[in-house]
């Protein structure tokens, strides 16, 4: 049981930000001990920009809180900027780097974050010119758009010919070109308030390069070195995030360089669960505790099977006091070395659209004089593009199910009926789906008359149907 609080002030209206066939990264099971009712607010995708304001200002929310898919990034500065009142958490700021790996570029680059070299061409002539002079082998990647993971587009290219031959296929718009870095392995941080709360290694698989775990990589929890922790860190900062979560590359030279970071990214549920405690603590400061979370602790957890770490909830440690014996000050390690930060707010707009929104905005002339409607690639949203859009980044799917596998798994249960069946199909549809089978159970909570139980009930039975044989881990 929870005790009732009584804010020391009136607590802000809080809201969710939901998006139609997104997969939800809070609900109200992250929030615990929030005693006032907390709104959701749901974008419909197309033209659905007035309404959802007039939503948000109609319930009188103040914060609202979610992170935006890729497609929808765009769509989100606007309405940010038509409800200057409401706090989002994470800011449009903040969320610029879940847009497309160009935006993780310059975001880098701005704040000084090592990155391997890269350049970005939106002449298709200037990028063949840079191809054919440039030194091989050579990495050629999606910049954004949906179905955005897994390495899937992401290539490696040995020569002029090769590269002229995939963007040629490709067609990438941008054309986003990276210097090959030999890599050892890479590193997946996640932050909460600026302090690294997991951290894992992810491997590639003997004889390959692309350590995506959904790739065939493995992952583990050991010494992962304190330079990622402190590239993390200043890129949280940089980018003043609640949260946050960084791919870096430890190349075979020794360096570090940031392959990947987001507000989006996989996360089990206890994660979230830490999220939410610490955001509460930031807009209440006198009515919450800051949430107790000790370095290294993924280094114990990670020693829990990560299919019961999937489902395990609420994780609190106690408060820890050092003794004499202790062997932190032997390893000369302090526990207060990445303290739990609040964040700062800023005035105005890091990256308005107007300037920095290049995929919409570029024209031949020149990239600093933008003509902000002229959509060069205007995408409709199907939805399955929406729904692998928020698993985004960071995520991605260990394999994928066809429909019919899954129907036949779902209709293998017996306490599923057909009526379910339908209603999980069309509540998560089958990407959703297989991402809440193999990484994220809680999803199954958003179907209509589907309880505890029978998440219970499905997730054992998903156990038995892949003989359990995956390492499972946020991908
Ligand atoms: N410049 C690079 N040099 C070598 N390997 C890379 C490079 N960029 C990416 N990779 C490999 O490819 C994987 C996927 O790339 P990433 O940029 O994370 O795209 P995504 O995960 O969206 O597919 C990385 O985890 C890494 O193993
Ligand atoms: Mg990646």
């Amino acid at each position: 049981m929870t005790k009732p609080v009584t804010p020391a002030q009136p607590l802000p209206k809080i809201g969710f930000l939901y998006l139609d066939h997104v997969l939800r990264f809070f609900d109200k099971s992250n929030f615990k001990g929030w005693p006032d009712p907390i709104e959701s607010v749901t974008y419909h995708w197309g033209n659905d920009k007035a309404r959802f304001i007039r939503e948000v200002k109609q319930k009188g929310i103040q914060v609202l809180i979610g992170n935006v898919p890729a497609t929808a990034y765009e769509t989100f500065r606007d309405i940010a900027r038509q409800l200057p009142g409401v706090r989002f958490v994470p800011s449009l700021d903040t969320q610029f780097a879940n847009k497309s790996k160009e935006n993780v570029t310059h975001f880098c680059r701005k704040h000084d974050l090592p990155i391997p070299t890269t350049h970005i061409f939106y002449e298709k002539d200037e990028a063949l010119d840079f191809l054919q002079s440039t030194s091989y082998p050579k990495i050629i990647k999606k910049s954004y758009g949906p179905s955005n993971y897994g390495g899937y587009f992401v290539h490696k290219v040995d020569s002029f010919k090769e590269a002229q031959a995939l963007i040629g296929q490709k067609k990438y718009y941008p054309v986003y070109v990276q210097e090959f870095v030999p890599m050892a392995a890479d590193i997946r941080v996640m932050l909460v308030g600026h302090k690294p709360i997991c951290a894992f290694w992810r491997r590639p698989p003997a004889g390959h390069w692309l350590t995506n775990t959904s790739q065939g990589g493995s992952m583990d929890y050991l010494d992962v070195p304190k330079e990622a922790l402190d590239i993390a860190v200043r890129a949280s900062q940089a980018a003043q995030a609640e949260y946050w979560a960084c791919d870096i590359a430890l190349g075979t030279d020794g360096r570090f360089r940031i392959l990947e970071c987001a507000t989006a990214f996989a996360a089990f549920p206890y994660v979230r669960d830490w999220i939410g405690q610490y955001i509460m603590w930031m807009l209440a400061e006198d009515t919450f505790k800051k949430p107790y979370i000790p370095l290294f602790n993924w280094e114990e957890l990670g020693k829990i099977r990560s299919s019961l770490l999937r489902t395990m909830r609420h994780i609190t440690f106690g408060e820890y006091t050092p003794s004499y014996d202790c062997a932190d000050s032997l390893a000369g390690v302090s526990r207060e070395q990445y303290p739990l930060l609040p964040v700062e707010l800023r005035d105005g707009e890091e990256w308005p659209s107007e300037y920095w929104n290049f995929q919409d905005n570029y024209t031949p002339q020149t990239l600093s004089r933008p003509i902000p409607d002229l959509h060069l690639e205007h995408q409709e949203i199907g939805l399955e593009d929406a729904q692998q859009d928020d698993t985004d980044i960071l995520q991605a799917p260990q394999v994928s199910y066809s429909k019919a596998q899954l129907e036949a798994f779902l209709a293998g249960i017996k306490g599923v009926g057909p009526k379910m069946i339908t209603d999980i199909f069309t509540t998560l549809g089958v990407e959703g789906l297989s991402l809440a089978l193999t990484q994220d159970p809680e999803q199954l909570m958003q179907v209509k008359n589907l309880r505890e139980k029978k998440r219970d009930l499905i997730v054992s039975h998903w156990g038995e149907f892949t003989g359990q044989t995956q390492h499972f881990a946020p991908a």
